[in-house]
């Protein structure tokens, strides 16, 4: 089983930027953690600030792969090409986010990709893509 967790900009400061709303820890961390639980499965992880590199990512996983746990950062509230990109290909895409958007700034509360994705999962910090995750496997 192949899993993608793709995160988009700004993710790669995570444990760096606004800790009071992300966190302390770091992606690279938290993914150590992951792939120790997770070791039967294949789990990958990509990130990019780069809305063009993101949907690359999307269409090279997307044709193989079981399932993709997408923190699209704020490209979420903005992107159509990326909704496209997740229409576009036949893995099933979890959109993820730490915080939960619907708490903070109204222009969170709109998501381009929610309507092409599975499911949602918002405002458990982390753990929001372990229980992305555990969803793949759990449904396999
Ligand atoms: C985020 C929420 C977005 O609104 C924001 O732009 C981010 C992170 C989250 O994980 O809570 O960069 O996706």
């Amino acid at each position: 089983m192949k899993i993608l967790i793709l995160n988009g900009p700004n993710l790669n400061l995570l444990g760096v930027r606004e800790k009071s709303i992300y966190g302390s820890q770091s992606f690279e961390d938290y993914f150590k953690q992951l792939k120790a639980e997770f070791e039967a499965i294949e789990l990958e992880y990509y990130q990019s600030n780069h809305e063009g590199a993101l949907i690359d990512k999307i269409h090279e996983v997307g044709f193989s792969y079981d399932g993709i746990v997408f923190n699209a950062g704020a490209y979420t509230h903005t992107s159509v090409a990326l909704a496209d990109a997740i229409s576009a290909v036949n893995t099933p895409v979890i959109e993820v986010h730490l915080s939960n958007v619907h708490k903070r700034e109204a222009f969170r509360h709109k998501s381009f990709i929610s309507p092409v994705c599975k499911g949602v999962i918002a405002g458990f910090g982390m753990d929001s893509y372990r229980l992305g995750i555990q969803h793949f496997i759990q449904t396999k």
